[in-house]
């Protein structure tokens, strides 16, 4: 049985239903997440492509100095408006590199592959569809190249606190001691921000949230009526954890496929999504806990958002 269906099914029987928020990125997903950061409530993108636009001088000199040949390997590289001020930087600083994006959409890694020669020629450009890990193991060790992996737009977020470290502790693994990770971390901030940009007005990150329910529909043969489920994003200050759900209005009956099924009660929640903010110590911390030692801190001119550069050790 695919994986897809594995995980929905598990997620669904669960006390406390849940689905994992990697598959929101179908088609439609993908189209959808490009409108989320044209909102004028979702900052994340803006401020960090404040640093890109203004810093990747500095950056591409940065990581000259760790070494003349790169892998630069990106997770979740989805539509590299960001990065792609950095590769120009890269190139025209005659730095020898070879850019690989890895994205569980095997749309968008077909854009990349297409698109990005023609913005920046010459640039050599190797796109790997799928899971982080697997397709860092595929790319395997290269002696004498430095790997530099970029983790943006607080992609990182989507981790459960209680899952960042091991997280850090394995793509560390497929690091050696001297190569980078560059990673963007969204900061705590005015909590009426940061639910704002999960509760756009025009009711994006609804369709967006809700878009799941479609996708599983469509893919699985599910039933889900989306009039019956509501998107509902909350925001605790305390631990630095903005969670969304889809909230069923009713009591209701959902089968996914000829078997399974699952019962809803009025008000009851499935959890889809977590987008953890940080504290810049914080960060600091999950670095030196997971065998990476901080070298550098970029911030947008409001400090609301962080792209730390932390060396293997
Ligand atoms: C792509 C995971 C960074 O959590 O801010 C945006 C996804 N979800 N609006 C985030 C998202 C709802 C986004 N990341």
């Amino acid at each position: 049985m695919n994986r897809f269906y594995k995980d929905v099914v598990r997620g669904l029987s669960a006390d406390a239903k849940y689905l994992d928020s990697k598959y929101f990125y179908d088609k439609e997903g993908d189209k959808l997440f490009t409108e989320i950061m044209a909102c004028p409530e979702y900052y994340p993108t803006r401020c960090e492509m404040e640093i890109f636009s203004q810093q990747s001088t500095a950056i591409s000199r940065l990581f000259k100095q760790y070494g003349e040949e790169l892998e630069l390997v990106e997770l979740g590289a989805g539509d590299a408006t960001k990065s792609i001020h950095l590769l120009r930087s890269l190139v025209e600083d005659r730095v020898n590199f070879t850019y690989y994006p890895i994205d569980i959409s095997s749309n968008v890694i077909k854009q990349l592959e297409d698109k990005l020669p023609l913005a920046l020629p010459g640039l050599q450009v190797k796109g790997l569809n799928g899971e982080y890990f697997e397709m860092l193991k595929q790319l395997g060790n290269t002696p004498g190249k430095r790997k530099v992996v970029l983790f943006l737009g607080s992609n990182i977020g989507n981790i459960p606190s209680d899952g960042v470290n091991a997280f850090c502790k394995e793509l560390r693994r497929y690091l050696n001691k001297g190569d980078l990770a560059f990673i963007g971390f969204d900061l705590k901030k005015d909590p009426r921000t940061i639910l704002a940009a999960y509760n756009d007005k025009g009711g994006i990150t609804r369709r967006f949230n809700l878009n799941l329910l479609h996708r599983i529909n469509n893919e699985l043969g599910a039933d889900f009526d989306l009039s019956g489920f509501e998107h509902y994003p909350v925001y605790d200050p305390g631990t630095g954890t903005c969670k969304s759900y889809l909230v069923s209005l009713a009591e209701q009956r959902v089968c996914v496929g000829d078997t399974e099924c699952f019962d809803f009660k009025e008000g009851e929640p499935i959890h889809t999504e977590i987008s953890q903010k940080y504290a810049v110590a914080q960060t600091d911390e999950l670095a030196a806990a997971t065998g990476f030692k901080p070298v550098k801190h970029l911030f947008d001119s409001r400090h609301w958002f962080l792209d730390a550069v932390w060396e293997c050790v």
